[in-house]
């Protein structure tokens, strides 16, 4: 595939890692920041331009989409308007209409629209999915996305935004943790609890001088007739977590029959590290686990967006499973007893 990237940062680096390892070709980069953009094409004979149209008339097989979350519906939408395929990196955009909008556009212009929640990607991720399916009636969960933070870094936030607190909307603390850290495991939630039928409590907290979340908790009601505990957070602790190295991120499902868990592992060491998932089933008192091994799922990703484009099944989130994950997230916040 042809593929051009908008927004040269920090996640960009590792998508065109993972198109090249899957024998695509990076053909444009477009940023604000030239130098950016420079940086990230120059090395690989690929163009870069901060024009926006001239990136838009480039023949491109998929644009991925990589500009901070709060800019994701005004990029994507202009990417679709121009006919292009697009992933765009999670979350989807930053509000259900937002999502809803950019959906009925894509479906209008008939092009393919991916969410980069590429956990779904790794095999053992699908394993997982299979699991779940055989746990019989799902009664209870726990999503659980801990990620390690240093406290200094908050105070060092919390005096950029006294200085300036237009600087929000220009760093990636524009979301906390709910949403830049809780968004992939909701989508794993609703990809293999079904949806949600109400959101019975949430609770985010915060660090002094920060708008964002440092932690948010929920009790949703599931379609199934489940609970399911969500937390999340940014934390300190760099010790905890099923590999001892601060990563803190299971989903865990329970039913008459069995119980799936998957655990996951840092999303920027897709080289050394590998989720697991296990299946404990009552009927033989045993349990299955699987490990697929460190794959990477930014290269998997884009594996799977050729297949989709040729028409084959794949297990992709889709522009109808990213709205689906920020429709839960608005009613989350909108349950929150302290807002
Ligand atoms: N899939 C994952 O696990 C994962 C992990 C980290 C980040 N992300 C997502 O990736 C996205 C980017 O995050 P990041 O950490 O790379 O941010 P970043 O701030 O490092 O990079 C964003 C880039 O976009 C550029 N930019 C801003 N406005 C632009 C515009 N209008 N047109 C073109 N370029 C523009 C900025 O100059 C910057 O280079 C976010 O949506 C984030 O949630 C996903």
């Amino acid at each position: 595939m042809r593929i051009g990237i908008i927004g040269a940062g920090n996640i960009a680096r590792l998508h065109v890692q993972g198109l090249e390892r899957s024998g695509h070709e990076l053909v444009v980069v477009s940023d604000t920041d030239a130098g950016r953009a420079e940086a990230l094409a120059r090395p690989r004979g690929a163009r870069a331009t901060c024009d926006v149209d001239e990136f838009l008339a480039e023949r491109l097989d998929l644009v991925t989409v990589t500009v901070p979350n709060i800019l994701h519906h005004q990029v994507a939408t202009r990417v679709v308007n121009a006919g292009h395929a697009v992933l765009c990196e999670k979350p989807m955009t930053r509000s259900a209409a937002d999502s809803l909008a950019l959906l009925d556009l894509v479906r209008r212009v008939g092009k393919p629209f991916f969410t980069g929640y590429m956990k779904r990607s790794h095999p053992t991720v699908q394993k997982f999915v299979d699991y779940a399916k055989r746990i019989g009636t799902p009664r209870s969960g726990l999503m659980r996305a801990f990620h390690p933070f240093p406290l200094k870094e908050w105070d060092r936030i919390a005096s950029e935004l006294a200085r300036d607190p237009a600087a929000l909307r220009t760093t990636v603390y524009n979301d906390g943790a709910f949403v830049n850290s809780g968004s992939h495991m909701l989508d794993l939630l609703l990809l293999t609890a079904g949806p949600v039928r109400r959101v019975l409590a949430s609770r985010f907290q915060r660090r002094p001088g920060c708008v964002t979340d440092t932690m948010a908790h929920a009790l949703l009601e599931m379609a199934s007739g489940a609970t399911i505990t969500v937390e999340c957070g940014w934390s300190p602790l760099t010790g905890v977590g099923r590999r001892e190295d601060g990563w803190d991120e299971v989903l865990e499902l329970r039913g008459d029959a069995g119980q799936a868990r998957l655990f996951t592992t840092w999303w920027d060491r897709p080289d050394h590290e590998a989720p697991v998932a296990d299946l404990w089933l009552q009927s033989t008192t045993t349990r299955e686990s699987f490990n697929g091994g460190s794959v990477d799922y930014f290269a998997k990703q884009y594996e799977l967006i050729e297949l989709a484009l040729r028409g084959e099944p794949t297990p992709l989130a889709t522009a109808e499973d990213g709205y689906r994950v920020d429709q839960l997230i608005d009613n989350v916040f909108a349950a929150a007893c302290d807002e």
